[in-house]
């Protein structure tokens, strides 16, 4: 296992922040001693962040260049991402998996789906799900964005939230020869010139991707030439969060390092926060964080007088740490001897995950997928060779998203037994949520994603030396909603994660119908040049409506896009945090990251995540959302 720890000057009353390994001793002659560091040296802070994922190091940073001065810790339970492949290279995106930065979550079994375990993997490291996940970075529409503030949050609309993407991203605009190779296209009025996130074209592109655009544009879908302006109906050219380098953008990578530029900044990683310390007021106080290591030692992070704790622990573990402190539903905590400090029934609740389906399909021979790299190594060597000159296929993870809306997908007919379903509201969706959703569905927004995952994804009858494809399809506003909750009292337990999939009829007859036109790309002049006709997975036996929906009900994956369960809701919706991301109930405790979401966007989620951080760093220092 890697071990180090980052200090900083604040920490140590060094020169320079540094980044030592354990039982090392720096040429300065400071030998740092595993975990007691933190006890004999560490000072109360300002500002406890807890969790150095991608919310998390954003807000973290900004508040230690702000104006406020302020001491800011952070506690992360992963280790650096800096030289690890697995983060590094694009093309291993997916590869952490079961690995050590792998937190290794899962979904319970779903009662509406196939009633199996589903992964929900998610990264244990320094920039969170940022180091791990897709690299896709799109934008949903405006009216998705607008809808927080309609729930109840002033503030939280697409204004704000756009101007903060932007305020977090750097768009590296693709040379004159990449744009001519691959058709690239994006209009870069709509995207921040000077945030730290980089984000760009790969240099790269597999034929298979450039058909899926002709494959659209032959069903007659719009080429977006401008999908992050708020508008995002249409295929288009989606960028991802790599430099030209090409190197993945981590909000570690992104906004920590160099670490020497922010001595206001002190991080530890594999630190892992078991608990927020409350004091006893009726509406209590954060004192500071309970601390363990590797080693099973357990420390206080203490906070100065006047100081908060941010909570940034991500969607899984954001609850699992309230609940643990005593803020949540009392049903729930009583039973498990946890003292309540603060009643809080909207903790864990309101939980939801995109749905995601799968379609493969064999390549023609002559056409190559990733597969290639693991049946053909010269194949690996060549463009592991290539990667290092900054091209070829590692370069790429994805470049090519295609959102529709229902009347692009649904006949005439299906629209009418669409609205027939929606007549009802499914047991588990807030009114007003479902009120707005019913609304974005029936008026043109989108709410199904089709992009290709470039290898084998979905299917028994994986051949050697063979490449494939699979296309994905995902439910971008699904109506089922789930919970996170604790079922026991311990840190290293994981939560019980239910997403509740598919308890909406409409959430399953919607992917089944998407998933069904999902072989229409497939059956194009386009794709019919490159791909074996024959459908891999699932094949010519499912075609009838009741086919398709038993078998999206069986082949269920999840979207890795959770959000929602310590949602930004008024108290008596279940909300958790208002507008300025306090807990209710609390004077000193906010949440900042995807838990706050109250609704999932037609979009990924990491601009999200990445603008929750920059807002909650404007709603600090300058007390409005208005940057
Ligand atoms: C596999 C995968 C693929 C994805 N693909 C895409 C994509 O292509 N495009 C896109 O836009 N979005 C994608 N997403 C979603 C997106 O990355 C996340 O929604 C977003 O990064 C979440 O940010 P966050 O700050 O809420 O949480 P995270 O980034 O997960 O941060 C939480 C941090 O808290 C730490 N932590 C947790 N518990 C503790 C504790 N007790 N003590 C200390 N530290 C703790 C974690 O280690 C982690 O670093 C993907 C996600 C995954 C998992
Ligand atoms: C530090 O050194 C001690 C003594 O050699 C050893 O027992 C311990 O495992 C080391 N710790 C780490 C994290 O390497
Ligand atoms: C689920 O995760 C385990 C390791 O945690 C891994 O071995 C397995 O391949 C994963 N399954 C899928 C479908 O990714
Ligand atoms: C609180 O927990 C109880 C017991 O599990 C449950 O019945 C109730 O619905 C929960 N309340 C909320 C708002 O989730
Ligand atoms: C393996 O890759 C090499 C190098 O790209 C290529 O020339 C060869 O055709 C590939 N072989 C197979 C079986 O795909
Ligand atoms: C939906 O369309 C109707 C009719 O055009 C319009 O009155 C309404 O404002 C629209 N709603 C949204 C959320 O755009
Ligand atoms: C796969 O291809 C390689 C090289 O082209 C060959 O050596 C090997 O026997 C093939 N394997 C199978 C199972 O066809
Ligand atoms: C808690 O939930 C986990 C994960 O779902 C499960 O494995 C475990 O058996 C549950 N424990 C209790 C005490 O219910
Ligand atoms: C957050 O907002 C609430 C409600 O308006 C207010 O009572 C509280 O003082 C605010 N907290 C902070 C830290 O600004």
């Amino acid at each position: 296992m890697l071990t180090s720890l980052v200090l900083s000057a604040a920490l140590l009353g060094l020169a320079h922040a540094t980044l030592v390994d354990l039982n090392t001793t720096q040429s300065d002659g400071v030998t740092i001693l595993e975990t007691k560091t933190f006890e004999t040296t560490l000072t109360p802070a300002n500002k406890i962040v807890v969790g150095g994922g991608t919310a998390g190091l954003t807000i973290a940073r900004r508040l230690a260049e702000s104006s406020l001065k302020t001491s800011v810790l952070v506690l992360e339970a992963g280790g650096s991402g800096v030289g690890l492949n697995v983060v590094t290279i694009p093309e291993k995106s997916f590869s952490f998996v079961g690995t050590d930065i792998d937190w290794g979550f899962t979904i319970a079994p779903q009662e509406h789906a196939g009633e199996y375990e589903i992964n929900l993997s998610s990264g244990k490291i320094l920039g969170g799900d940022s180091a791990v996940n897709g690299l896709v970075w799109t934008r949903a529409s405006k009216a998705e964005y607008d809808a927080f503030e309609t729930l109840g949050s002033p503030g939280w609309n697409w204004d704000t939230l756009y101007a903060h993407m932007r305020k977090a991203e750097q768009l590296e605009y693709p040379s004159a020869s990449l744009i001519d190779e691959y058709g690239y296209v994006v209009d870069a009025s709509s995207l921040g010139e000077s945030g730290p996130v980089s984000v760009s074209f790969p240099a790269y592109l597999p034929i298979q991707h450039k058909t899926l655009v002709e494959a659209s544009v032959e069903l007659g879908h719009t080429f977006n030439t401008d999908a992050y302006s708020g508008d995002n109906a249409g295929v288009y050219y989606s960028l991802s969060s790599q430099n030209t380098v090409p190197v993945r953008e981590t909000s570690e990578f992104a906004y920590l390092t160099p670490w020497e530029t922010h001595k206001q900044l002190t991080v530890f990683t594999y630190a892992t926060v078991s608990k927020i310390n409350l004091d006893d007021s009726s509406e209590p106080k954060a004192t500071g964080v309970q601390v363990i290591f590797p080693d099973g030692s357990e420390y206080t992070a203490s906070l100065k007088s006047g100081g908060e704790v941010i909570l940034s622990a991500g969607v899984v573990r954001t609850p699992q740490l309230l609940e643990l402190s005593g803020i949540g539903n009392s049903s729930i905590l009583t039973p498990l001897g946890i003292d309540v400090k603060v009643e809080l029934p909207g903790v864990g609740a309101n939980y939801e995950d995109h749905t995601m389906a799968l379609l493969t399909y064999q390549l023609k021979d002559g056409y190559l997928s990733f597969d290639a790299l693991s049946y053909n190594e010269t194949l690996l060597e060549e463009e592991t060779e290539l990667y290092s000159e900054g091209e070829g296929w590692l370069t790429f993870a994805q470049a090519v998203v295609n959102f529709e809306p229902i009347d692009v997908i649904l006949t005439a007919d299906e629209i009418e037994e669409a609205k027939e379903i929606l007549s009802t509201k499914p047991e588990s969706t807030p009114q007003d949520q479902f009120d707005i959703l019913k609304e974005l569905i029936l008026n043109g927004t989108t709410q199904v994603e089709y992009l290709l995952f470039n290898s084998f994804s979905a299917g028994d009858d994986k051949e050697s030396n063979t490449s494939y494809v699979s296309l994905s399809i995902t439910h971008t506003h699904p109506l089922s909603r789930g919970s996170i909750h604790i079922n026991s009292t311990s840190i290293d337990d994981f939560p019980v994660i239910n997403p509740n999939m598919f308890e909406a009829e409409w959430d399953q007859w919607w992917l089944a119908k998407a998933t069904a036109y999902g072989r229409k790309f497939f059956q194009t002049q386009a794709f019919q040049e490159i791909v074996v006709s024959e459908e891999v997975y699932p094949g010519s036996s499912v075609s009838t409506d009741d086919e398709w929906l038993e078998y999206v009900k069986e082949n269920l994956n999840a979207g890795y896009h959770s959000a929602g369960t310590a949602s930004l809701l008024p108290k008596e919706s279940n909300g958790v945090v208002g507008a300025n991301l306090t807990v209710y109930g609390t004077q000193n405790l906010r949440v900042v990251d995807l838990s706050i979401l109250p609704m999932l966007i037609s979009a990924h989620t990491q601009p999200a995540a990445y603008a929750i951080g920059e807002l909650a760093a404007t709603l600090i220092t300058t007390g409005s959302t208005n940057c």
